[in-house]
């Protein structure tokens, strides 16, 4: 079977012998032990395990790891600043009190983290359209659109750094 050689956050991940065919999720969590990734549905529909692509928010669960050699990949692990300060989305959420469970939680701020760099200004309805893939079984939704407002700002205020 063959090897890849991943770009994760910044780093490069040498990955032997696996199967072309393999979900990328589980490269993340089984081989590299990136677990902020989670699993869900397994189907592309519930956007647990989103993760960034060269910026595009995809669901590592259906990315074949043979389509992801010589892309950035960015998770939840790697969201941060580099000064070690958390994402402006992070610390939202933080003041917000957003997460219940947790469990939808990364793939939630992924989305939200591409949304922002996309528009850095959303409306109400951007949000809902760019979280509708993104499913809260303890139905966080009110508060995340919250906090992805405050992150908005917060960026916003500091000429658009995370
Ligand atoms: S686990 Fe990938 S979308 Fe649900
Ligand atoms: S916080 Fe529990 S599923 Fe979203």
């Amino acid at each position: 079977m063959p090897d890849y050689n991943l770009n994760i956050n910044g780093k490069s991940h040498a990955v032997k012998d696996v199967d072309g065919t393999t979900p990328l999720l589980w490269i993340l969590r089984d081989t590299l032990g990136l677990v902020g990734t989670k699993y869900g549905c397994g189907i592309a529909a519930c956007g647990a395990c989103t993760v960034h692509l060269d910026g595009i928010p995809v669901r590592s669960c259906s990315f074949p790891v043979s389509e992801v050699e010589g892309e950035k990949i960015l998770t939840i692990e790697g969201l941060a600043n580099k000064d070690g300060t958390l994402h402006a989305l992070q610390q939202a959420w933080i003041a917000s009190d957003v997460g219940q469970c947790g469990y939808c939680q990364a793939g939630q701020i992924m989305s939200a983290a591409a949304l922002l760099d996309e528009n850095p200004n959303p409306s109400d309805s951007d949000i809902d359209a760019a979280m509708e893939g993104n499913y809260c079984r303890c139905g966080t939704y009110n508060r995340i659109k919250t906090a992805i407002h405050i992150a908005a700002v917060s960026l916003s205020t500091k000429g658009g750094k995370s």
